[in-house]
């Protein structure tokens, strides 16, 4: 089984970035500990702070891997062009955020990614990203 993490604007940060809110682990830190979770599991990931390469990163894998990850981070609550995107593909995508998105400020309870996600997980600091992953092997 093959997934891919995809992490938007600003999540490179993770660690240094509002600890109070995302925690004060890397996310480089937290994959390795993911990926040896799940030793059956391929786990790759990408980052990127810019919209295109994550609209690019989405069509290069979404006809081939069994699962995509997505915390499109800011880009989230912005963009129709990675919620097309998202829409376009084959491979389910489980939208995963680090904070609970719906208690904090009104421009975080839109989603673009949400109405054409499989399924939406939110607010469980880093272990999202496990509990997205385990929505996947369920559904196998
Ligand atoms: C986030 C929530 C977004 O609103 C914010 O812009 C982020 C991170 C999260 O994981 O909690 O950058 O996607």
């Amino acid at each position: 089984m093959k997934i891919m993490i995809i992490n938007g604007p600003n999540l490179n940060l993770l660690g240094k970035r509002e600890p109070d809110v995302y925690g004060d682990s890397s996310f480089e830190d937290y994959l390795h500990k993911l990926q040896s979770q799940f030793p059956d599991v391929q786990i790759d990931y990408f980052q990127s702070n810019v919209e295109g390469e994550i609209i690019d990163k989405l069509q290069e894998v979404g006809f081939s891997y069994d699962g995509i990850i997505l915390n499109a981070a800011a880009y989230t609550h912005t963009s129709v062009g990675i919620g097309d995107a998202v829409k376009a593909i084959e491979t389910p995508v489980i939208e995963v955020h680090i904070s609970n998105t719906m208690q904090r400020e009104e421009f975080r309870h839109i989603s673009y990614i949400s109405p054409v996600a499989k399924g939406v997980i939110l607010g469980f600091g880093l272990k999202s990203y496990e509990l997205a992953v385990r929505s996947l092997l369920a559904d196998r």
